[in-house]
């Protein structure tokens, strides 16, 4: 399903179920989960199934994935890549450097945010965004996609910028013909080599089989094309 949203340079892997977890995980990932709860060890063992597929799509090893700074997961050299995990759905995606230079996914179900969490998440504007949509558009659950995009914002800008953006950082606009959002950035990143400032991304959604899931990638030559 993931694989409509990103570009063919992206190798993906998804499940809709949990793998049987014996022989999975890499002592060192199984360390990471030994007192978790089971659906955290679940959703954590799949994941790295997926991450492995993936890796195995570009022809590179299925070495272990392990959490770096904030969380991030470490790739190997020269691959970039995301995972998400929600209830019905674990993910992966990675490609190679220096082609893609950023890359972030998030999926959520597509049911509405906990009474309270729109106005913790969105901008104001967004929030007037997401009450016109559900007018015109009400079998999509546009707050929690507003959440998911912006989830896939922070996992994607993260790495790459080593900043730890908050939800008010992004302001999301969607466009619902080509199934796409911009993330205009409110603390725009500038490279210390130089060149333009990034200050927007552009990502896709899907809405399908109960979920909701978003994606963002950004190449080299788009990511030289972002002005700011
Ligand atoms: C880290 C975070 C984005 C994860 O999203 P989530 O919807 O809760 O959970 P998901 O299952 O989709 O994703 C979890 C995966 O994200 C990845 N992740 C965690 N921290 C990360 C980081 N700093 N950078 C990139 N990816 C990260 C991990 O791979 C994790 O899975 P794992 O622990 O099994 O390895 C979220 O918990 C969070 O901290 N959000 C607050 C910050 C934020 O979103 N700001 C909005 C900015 S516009």
């Amino acid at each position: 399903m993931i694989e409509h949203i990103l570009p063919h340079s992206v190798a993906v892997s998804e499940s809709f179920d949990d793998v049987p977890e014996p022989g999975v995980l890499h002592p060192e990932e199984a360390r990471l989960v030994e007192n978790a709860v089971e659906t955290r060890r679940r959703e954590f063992t799949t994941a790295r199934w997926c991450a492995r597929q993936a890796l195995t799509t570009l022809g590179l090893p299925a070495v272990p994935i392990l959490p770096g700074r904030h969380g991030a997961p470490q790739w190997p050299d020269g691959v970039l890549g995301s995972i998400t995990h929600c209830a019905g759905y674990r993910a992966a995606v990675v490609a190679r450097a220096p082609g893609t230079v950023m890359l972030g996914i998030d999926a959520e179900p597509d049911a509405p945010l906990p009474e309270g969490v729109l106005e913790a998440i969105a901008l104001p504007d967004e929030q007037r965004l997401v009450r016109k949509l559900r007018d015109t558009v009400p079998e999509v659950h546009w707050d929690r996609l507003l959440f998911s995009t912006k989830e896939a914002v922070y996992k994607s800008w993260y790495p790459f910028t080593g900043q730890r953006l908050e939800f008010e950082d992004a302001d999301i606009s969607f466009d619902l013909d080509t199934r796409a959002f911009t993330a205009r950035i409110r603390l725009p990143y500038r490279p210390p080599a130089g060149g333009p400032a990034i200050d927007r991304l552009e990502g896709r959604w899907l809405a399908s089989k109960g979920l909701l899931v978003t994606a963002i990638a950004v190449t080299s030559a788009r990511l030289s094309g972002t002005g700011g």
